[in-house]
């Protein structure tokens, strides 16, 4: 659903032609794997006998990696029920020592093990914290093939840095297809092989985004005009429209702070897909209705560039109610408000949102003239962090 800021209902006139285009043209991208949901059997079968095995040896699994190689999982994990007695901790994605302290802290004594994510292998921040965790393996089983039986690595199938220590250590590797780049890995063995870990039942993650995109794609090659049948088209068309007006922040508004991380997924998907070329709507969050006494005044009454999209689980009680009161009253301010609903917060319904936001935004990107695959801005501070150290 979509409303204006004069209440009329945005998709009642949408023209899905371009978006359908660029649909179309996607199909041919070399950094398209993702649009298929492929699922290698043989892998799958290697995640889930692994993640097995961790669940039987460690307590903790220390997940090292940065941007789309941490965030897709740590966000389904955050939205659902822990199902696993092997609890999932993060390292690697900032360079700070109190937080890597208190990872340290909390495995000491403890059996655990590590997946170390990175496609180029190169990284930073996983390659420190990587460091530091190989150390604390050796500390406390002594030997190294003890210690290599509890490092995974989940990178490249040919080349790096880590996939080239993977091969001479002996560590058990995962890939990361050539074709994904990292904020769209999550449905590859970059997010399913900590899931797995974690109790969440990737079959049913994988078996909702490929229904996701077979309804998609029946519907495109149908060539359907309605809005609702290719919701990623509409999404993506009409969040293009109103940049082209004045609109340059969205943010994606939750009623349920469990899915804080599936909001910092999202803008880090599409902060990197689309913030190229001086362009690019600016990505921003909020959890209700604790930011409603935080930022609730600005979105009400400050200046009017904000479009907001709620992203709308069943509630219950008063959450629900200040759900419908909220979208209301910012309707009544005058923002765009869209709204995407997702039945149940579960395995099937987070992998069709998953494919959906890679979609509209691979889409969205494409719309207003950028790659949606590459990030040549991050690479401004890496090199500069290179030359001062
Ligand atoms: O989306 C991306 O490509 C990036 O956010 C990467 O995931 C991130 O920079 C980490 O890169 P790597 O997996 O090579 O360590």
């Amino acid at each position: 659903m979509a409303t204006g800021p004069d209440g009329q209902n945005e998709l009642e006139n949408i023209d899905l032609n371009p978006a359908k285009k660029f649909a179309e043209e996607l199909r041919g991208d070399p950094m398209a794997g993702w649009l298929t949901v492929p699922v290698d059997r043989a892998e799958l079968l290697k995640i889930k006998q692994t993640a097995e095995a961790v669940n039987q040896n460690s307590e903790y699994l220390v997940c090292v990696g940065i941007g789309g190689s941490y965030l897709g999982h740590k966000a389904i994990i955050d939205a659902l029920i822990p199902k696993s007695k092997t609890k999932i901790l993060y390292a690697g994605n900032n360079l700070s020592t109190l937080s890597l302290k208190k990872v340290l802290d909390e495995i000491d004594g403890k059996d655990f093990s590590v997946n170390v994510i990175s496609k180029s292998g190169t990284t930073l921040e996983p390659s420190l914290a990587f460091e530091v965790l190989k150390k604390k393996l050796m500390e406390r089983y002594k030997d190294e093939d003890r210690v290599k039986s509890r490092i995974f690595a989940t990178t490249d199938a040919r080349s790096g840095a880590l996939h080239d220590e993977a091969e001479e250590k002996g560590y058990t590797t995962f890939v990361v297809p050539d074709n994904i780049g990292g904020r769209y890995s999550v449905l590859t063995a970059v997010g399913l092989f900590p899931l797995a870990v974690a109790g969440v039942d990737i079959d049913k993650l994988l078996f909702g985004a490929t229904a996701e995109k077979d309804e998609f794609m029946t519907n495109l090659a149908k060539n359907s005009n309605v809005p609702s049948e290719l919701a990623p088209l509409s999404y993506a068309t009409i969040r293009q429209k109103y940049h082209g007006k004045y609109h340059d922040v969205e943010i994606l508004a939750s009623f349920e702070p469990e899915l804080q991380t599936l909001q910092e997924w999202w803008k880090q998907l599409f902060g990197e897909s689309e913030g190229k070329d001086g362009k690019g709507i600016f990505p921003a969050s909020v959890i209700y209705t604790t930011d409603l006494h935080s930022l609730g005044q600005y979105l009400q009454q400050g200046r009017r560039n904000i479009i907001e999209t709620f992203l709308k689980i069943p509630l219950e009680g008063y959450n629900d109610i200040a759900e419908r009161a909220t979208i209301a009253a910012h309707k009544e301010g005058k923002i765009p408000v869209f709204e995407i609903g997702v039945k149940q917060l579960d395995e099937e319904n987070l992998g069709r949102l998953i494919y959906f936001f890679e979609l509209s935004c691979a889409i969205s990107a494409k719309i207003q003239g950028v790659n949606p695959f590459d990030q040549p801005g991050v690479e401004t501070y890496k090199k500069n962090i290179k030359s001062m150290l």
